[in-house]
């Protein structure tokens, strides 16, 4: 490559460096590593609940932790800064629908939930206004434990309760390994 190019690219990433990057703390690596704290948080108390709740009273009660008890997990896990939630491409709860960033994600995750064994993971550092400044998304493949309330075949008294709460549900129909949707973690620094 010529030298100016590369010169006028080196000072083109220095430019577009958002200021919190001048704390050493806050590097992308460091951001990253955080978000998927929080994913691992968030998922395993959530599935935790939700075994304990199917347990306790099948898959109706179960409804119930999905329904309020993971916006208050989500809210346990998030701050001023940084916030965590669910999204898919067929959300059951419309107000889990994707962005268009993140509807893009999704539709790549959807082709391959998982590499290597794990899933498939994407962040993006961004200094549009009205975008959050980082923004990290993990997939989220269906497995067993999900199908009694995303699969293809529901109980009718799950489906009834479903439809009750969830009238414009369109998270069933899914088979084990399918993409069910992704964690979304959001950082957004205090400008106090
Ligand atoms: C007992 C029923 C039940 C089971 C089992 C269940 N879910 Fe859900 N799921 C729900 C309900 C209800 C919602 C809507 C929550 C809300 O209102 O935000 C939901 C929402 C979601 C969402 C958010 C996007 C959307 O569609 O609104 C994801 C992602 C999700 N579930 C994944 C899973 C995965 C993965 C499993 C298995 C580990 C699972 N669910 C098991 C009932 C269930």
């Amino acid at each position: 490559m010529d030298k100016r190019i590369i010169a006028a690219a080196t000072l083109l990433s220095i430019l577009s460096v958002p200021t919190w990057a001048e704390t050493p703390a806050q590097s992308t690596e460091d951001l990253v590593t955080e978000a998927r704290g929080k994913v691992k948080a968030f998922g395993g108390s959530l599935k935790q609940a939700l075994q304990a709740a199917i347990k306790e009273g099948g898959l109706t009660n179960g409804i119930g932790v999905c329904n309020t008890v993971a916006p208050e997990i989500a809210a346990n896990n998030s701050s001023e800064e940084w916030t965590i939630s669910r999204t898919s491409l067929k959300v059951r709860n419309p107000d889990n629908a994707p962005t268009d960033w993140q509807k893009l994600q999704l539709l790549a995750m959807d082709k391959q939930p998982v590499k290597n064994g794990k899933p498939v993971e994407v962040w993006q550092v961004s200094d549009a206004a009205g975008q959050p400044t980082f923004q990290y998304m993990s997939a989220i493949p269906t497995q067993e434990l999900c199908l009694g309330c995303h699969g293809k075949n529901i109980d009718p008294e799950v489906k009834a309760k479903l439809a009750e709460l969830y009238p414009n549900d369109q998270a069933t129909g899914f088979s084990e390994g399918d993409l069910r949707g992704a964690f979304v973690v959001t950082y957004q620094p205090s400008t106090k």
